[in-house]
């Protein structure tokens, strides 16, 4: 059972496990952990409101698919991954940034 941790704006840390395969943006969704701690938008990769910096973790992701590289582009290779893009399979660490207006 993957073990997700979260920095969140303020420094406080949230860490909770998930079921193998699980998309954080969609257990989010259903009010599962890491709600309300993620911070998400469309859920389906083209506001990048969950765009996570990935602290460790990431050898064990997949590759950044097409929407990824199109919304990202060099923010990729800076650790950044858009979160509901991705199914957990193993233990990850991400922080998300502050937005420069939070909407939301
Ligand atoms: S929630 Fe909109 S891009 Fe991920």
């Amino acid at each position: 059972m993957p073990t997700v941790k979260i920095h969140k704006f303020n420094g406080d840390i949230e860490v909770g496990d998930v079921n193998e395969n699980t998309n954080l943006v969609v257990a989010a969704g259903i009010r599962q952990f890491p709600f309300p701690h993620l911070r998400y938008g469309c859920g389906m990769g083209q506001c990048t409101k969950c765009k996570s910096r990935i602290l460790s973790g990431s050898e064990n992701l997949p590759e950044p698919n097409w929407k990824e590289k199109k919304l990202l582009g060099s923010e990729l290779d800076e650790g950044f991954r858009l979160m509901c893009q991705i199914w957990v399979t193993h233990d990850v660490e991400l922080r998300q940034e502050k937005p420069k207006r939070d909407d939301g």
